[in-house]
């Protein structure tokens, strides 16, 4: 129960990631928010939550809009008393083209979806973090260390939201707060998986083998770095970049393929997960018809 008596907000807590932090902060004694676009399966989510005792509140909005960014902190402090960690984890993925096909209504959406939402979040919770000595959690990505062919924007977008987080960490730290990002590899969501996903089918058969491990992460991976450094554990943890991501950062070539098929299994996870793969429910998805190398 490494976050007993703490109140978390979760964003994007409907589907993949978010789910799985939303479920591991409950088992970890949080009370939560839990919040996602109409359409996302976040009431579904605090449903599951509470039916296994834990206490959890959706609130369905775009967070990219001021008000309802405002909203959803004021629901936290108003249903909890006070607010002890934001997570800031809602962002999308929704295009697959070179710079010069990039539409521009696909780069505005990805800049309000993965920068707008983080940063109206963080400075409506700022002032309660500040109450509780709390701390702020960013999803980052290794595109954003990296950057990635054919989703340059994406990239672009959690590399903003790396520095931010460093900056955030900066600043607040002067009121025992703490700031720091996660920065996944390729996880097993909509993202990866599929043919409504982003990426081509034929792109997504090449993901594991670059990836030292050989695989994807799972979701709950992911959670579990995230319910560490939301804890007072993390205490000496400011301003930190954590890359999950199976090694993919410092690889080179097709080191997947040398991992044998019996090492290639997720481990077992314990989080009851039913939305790892609804995330691009009721999302345009772009990829540009261009044949490619
Ligand atoms: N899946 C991956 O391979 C991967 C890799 C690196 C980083 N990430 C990051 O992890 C996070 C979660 O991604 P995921 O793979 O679980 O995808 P996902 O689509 O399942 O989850 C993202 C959620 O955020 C919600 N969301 C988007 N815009 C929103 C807004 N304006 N207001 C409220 N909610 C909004 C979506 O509706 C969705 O439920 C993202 O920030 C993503 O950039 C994912």
């Amino acid at each position: 129960m490494r976050l007993k008596d703490k109140v978390a907000i979760v964003t994007g807590a409907g589907t993949g990631i978010g789910e799985a932090i939303a479920l591991k902060f409950a088992q970890e004694g949080a009370a939560l928010v839990l919040a996602g676009l109409p359409g996302d399966p976040v009431a579904q989510v605090a449903e599951a939550i509470v039916a296994l005792g834990g206490r959890a509140e959706a609130h369905l909005g775009d967070l990219a809009e001021e008000a309802e960014a405002r909203a959803c902190v004021e629901r936290a402090v108003g249903a909890f008393g006070r607010l002890d960690v934001l997570v800031n984890n809602a962002g999308i993925f929704i295009a697959f083209a070179d710079a010069e096909d990039y539409r521009l209504e696909d780069f505005e959406r990805t800049i309000r979806a993965n920068l707008r939402t983080a940063f109206l979040m963080t400075k409506f919770a700022v002032p309660h973090l500040q109450k509780s000595r709390g701390n702020v959690l960013f999803t980052g990505s290794e595109a954003g260390i990296n950057g990635s062919a054919s989703f340059a924007p994406y990239g672009g977008s959690k590399g903003f939201l790396h520095a931010f987080a460093k900056g955030v960490a900066l600043e607040q730290a002067r009121y025992g707060v703490r700031a720091n990002c996660v920065c996944p590899g390729a996880i097993d969501t909509a993202w990866t998986r599929g043919p409504e996903g982003p990426i081509p089918l034929e792109a997504q058969e090449g993901i594991d083998a670059g990836v030292p491990l050989g695989r994807r992460g799972s979701p709950e991976e992911i959670a579990n770095v995230f319910a560490f450094l939301a804890s007072d554990e993390a205490s000496y943890v400011t301003g930190a970049l954590w890359l999950v991501d199976g090694g993919v950062t410092p690889a080179k070539g097709n080191v997947g393929d040398c991992v044998p098929e019996a090492l290639r299994a997720p481990p077992v996870g314990a989080l009851p997960l039913r939305h790892s793969h609804e995330g691009l429910r009721c999302k345009e998805v772009y990829r540009a018809a261009k044949k490619r190398d």
